[in-house]
């Protein structure tokens, strides 16, 4: 269980989409202040949000943003990328760069701040994964995806500890720029974002925030067949 009122939160991409979900959430839940970053930061108009720059896939950004957040209670590996066409129809620089930043560069804002939750008392790290760390036919995204979760699981034994919650949250398509040209059903990133906030206050471990995501889960011990996107 992760005490949210009057916690410190750092939310990397937290300006916009998802990020910006889970930061209104948090506030919402009693957060006093939540660090939201951006490539380039936009001004905020709510005190409590504090904008700060942040390229998940370079280390001195990470290092600088360390040094700028001394206190944090909970870090939201939000921060996340895709790529079009398959795998093979990106040179494997692209698709090193995508695994770059959205599993190292959760790994490197992680590294960053496990002595500062540490030294806070544990707190919690939310990870952001997907549908597609199960399902196949997302090419270097779903690769991404997949070791990102893979990363999580490792870093909730690693973390233990340190008396560290790492959550892990795995949803569908949401209602965001990431997939703004897609005419599909899709999350309210509200709702994902307050199973995030439930999942902290619980102590849980994973969120499955919707039907689809539930699915393919169980899934999994199901032929391999059954992990293809329709
Ligand atoms: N939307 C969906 O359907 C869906 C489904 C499953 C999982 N997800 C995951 O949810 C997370 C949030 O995505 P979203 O849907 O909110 O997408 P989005 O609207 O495209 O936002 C992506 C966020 O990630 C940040 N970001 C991207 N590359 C970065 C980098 N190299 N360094 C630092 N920040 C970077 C962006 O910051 P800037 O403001 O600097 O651009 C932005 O805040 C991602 O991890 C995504 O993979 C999304």
């Amino acid at each position: 269980m992760t005490e949210i009122k009057g916690a410190r939160v750092l939310v990397t991409g937290g300006q916009r989409g998802l990020g910006k979900a889970f930061a209104a959430a948090l506030l919402e839940a009693g957060a006093e202040t939540v660090y939201v970053t951006a490539r380039r930061p936009r001004p905020e108009t709510d005190p409590r949000l504090v904008p700060l720059a942040l390229e998940v896939g370079d280390d001195a950004s990470v290092a600088r943003l360390a040094e700028q957040v001394p206190d944090v209670d909970i870090v939201v590996n939000n921060a996340g990328a895709t790529i079009p066409n398959g795998l093979l129809g990106n040179d494997v620089a692209e698709v090193a760069h995508l695994l770059d930043v959205n599993v190292l560069g959760a790994l490197r804002v992680t590294q960053a701040f496990a002595p500062v939750l540490a030294r806070r008392g544990g707190g919690a790290v939310v990870n952001v994964h997907s549908v597609l760390s199960w399902a196949s036919g997302a090419g270097a995204y779903g690769v991404s995806k997949a070791a990102l979760w893979s990363l999580t699981n490792s870093l909730r034994h690693e973390l233990a500890s340190q008396g560290t919650q790492v959550v892990g949250v795995h949803l569908g398509y949401t209602d965001t720029d990431m997939v703004r040209a897609l005419d599909v059903p899709k999350n309210d990133p509200r709702d994902v974002a307050a199973q995030v906030v439930e999942a902290l206050l619980k102590g849980e471990s994973e969120v499955l925030a919707d039907e689809v995501t539930r699915h393919f889960k169980a899934a999994l011990s199901g032929p391999v067949e059954g992990l293809a996107v329709a």
